[in-house]
């Protein structure tokens, strides 16, 4: 698949059609979430895996609002995302942060390799939905999380039905960048 591609067909998908999503798919998306940059390669990111379909129906329904789990209800995988605190962007000697934006760096790593996972998720034929809104302590506990870690997104996956929508129009190039 050409990379214009995958960066056309990816979108947030709102409407799963049930197909169960293999432990492979998942560990091939994680694999490529894996070849990202990361400040010093501290590789700092980590992902929880949530397959199995009995603790998929109970994840879904303990840890997202109501919205959220209406969105993903035919969605067969979550994928809790969380990077290691203080290591992306701190000096190792002396565990300062390297700069103003502290833990701000494990949550940019994290993000880098979370849109490798989902451009890889693409190439696969799944689709993904990012989500924000959840219970991090639930998500914690259920997973058995570590505290040096913080949870992020927790991203759906699954196979899309006939009824999902555009993606949502994007700014220009001159709105965002400037050329100087
Ligand atoms: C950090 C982040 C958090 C998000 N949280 C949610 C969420 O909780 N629920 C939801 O339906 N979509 C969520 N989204 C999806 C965005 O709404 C979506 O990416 C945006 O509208 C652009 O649409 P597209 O992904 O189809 O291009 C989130 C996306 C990101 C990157």
């Amino acid at each position: 698949m050409e990379f214009q591609q995958v960066i056309d067909t990816r979108q947030s998908v709102r409407s799963f059609n049930g197909k169960q999503v293999s432990e492979d798919v998942l560990r091939e998306m994680v694999s490529a979430a894996s070849a990202a940059p990361s400040w010093k390669n501290t590789q700092t990111s980590r992902y929880y895996c949530v397959f199995n379909p009995e603790k998929v129906n109970e994840f879904r329904e303990t840890v997202l609002p109501e919205f959220n789990q209406n969105s993903t209800k035919g969605a067969t995988a979550y994928v809790v995302t969380t990077y290691r605190k203080n290591i992306s962007g701190f000096n190792k000697a002396t565990g300062e942060a390297d700069n103003e934006v502290g833990n701000g760096w494990g949550a940019y790593d994290l993000g880098l390799h979370d849109m490798l996972l989902c451009a890889k998720a693409v190439e696969l034929g799944v689709d993904t939905l990012i989500m924000g809104l959840r219970d991090a302590d639930v998500v914690a506990d259920f997973c058995k999380i570590p505290e040096d870690e913080q949870v992020m997104s927790i991203i759906a996956v699954g196979y899309r039905t006939d009824s999902v929508t555009q993606k949502p129009p994007r700014k220009s190039v001159d709105d965002i960048a400037k050329f100087i």
